[in-house]
């Protein structure tokens, strides 16, 4: 029950061993999603979406990620806990995006950061990689950019995305990142991908030819009741259950059925 490293992810490639993944954002779920044996967990800036309420991830600041952070990593034992930089501290000036990684690699005690795109954000790259930062790419649909895609459909369908997308994953791997998450694009695509590189392909939404997984914790759970792309399986439906509980509850108060003579004092 070793820690997992980034370098375990690798040579897990090597192996054929799949990698798993899944997103948590707070010390309970995080709890019980590392005693599970989760590979990886992931403070995604899904948080905007799943904790926060709102319709795109854009709006998460460096203090949101570093809070949600900050109680996953007091939760975990064995995972890697990646963190995802949030919209805004990184696209611009790479000493801005190194003062951010650094804030939180220091502030949350996180193994390494995960940061949207390829060579458009190269010198964030650099600068944080050359800090001794670890960081997982994550190209096809990036949330972060869904104001220039307009939906949150399947990416690099066309030649010339898919293209981009081949080369941007080469650049990404021979820069320095140790893994790179491919979010809903062609399974062909993402399978040819995971070929040509040595580091470890995550996908979601890009089939089973990649080398793990990774889904929204929320999603997979089936506590979000609106959400079901083709790419998600859900392996409970929290939502009828916690809504049964909560019924529950709501009745024995009423009926003063709660709390009985066992439960007080
Ligand atoms: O924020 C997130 O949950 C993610 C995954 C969907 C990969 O980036
Ligand atoms: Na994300």
């Amino acid at each position: 029950n070793r820690k997992v490293t980034t370098h375990r992810l690798v040579e897990m490639k090597q192996r054929g061993e799949k990698v798993s993944m899944l997103t948590a954002y707070d010390y309970s779920m995080a709890k019980v999603i590392d005693e599970a044996g989760m590979d990886v967990i992931l403070v995604g800036d899904s948080a905007s979406n799943v904790m926060a309420g709102n319709v795109t991830t854009l709006p998460m600041t460096l203090d949101q990620m570093i809070y949600h952070g900050t109680s996953v990593v007091k939760a975990v034992k064995r995972a890697l806990v990646v963190v995802d930089m949030p919209f805004g501290t990184y696209q611009g000036d790479a000493k801005v995006a190194l003062a951010s990684a650094v804030r939180i690699m220091k502030e949350t005690g996180a193994d390494c950061l995960k940061l949207e795109g390829g060579s458009e954000i190269r010198e964030s790259l650099e600068r944080i990689l050359s800090a001794g930062i670890p960081i997982m790419g994550h190209l096809g649909l990036t949330p972060q950019s869904i104001n220039k895609f307009g939906t949150y459909t399947v990416r690099a369908k066309e030649e010339a995305e898919a293209n981009k997308l081949i080369e941007d994953a080469h650049f990404l791997e021979e820069i320095g990142c140790f893994a790179i998450v491919l979010e809903k694009i062609p399974a062909k695509l993402a399978a040819r991908v995971a070929s040509e590189l040595t580091i470890p392909i995550i996908g979601i939404g890009a089939g089973g030819g990649v080398d793990g997984q990774v889904l929204v914790m929320h999603d997979m759970l089936g506590i979000n009741q609106g959400f079901s792309p083709r790419f998600l399986r859900k392996y409970a439906n929290l939502h009828e259950e916690i809504t049964k509980a909560v019924k529950s509850y709501i009745k024995d108060v009423k009926t003063s059925d709660f709390p009985n003579e066992k439960e007080q004092y």
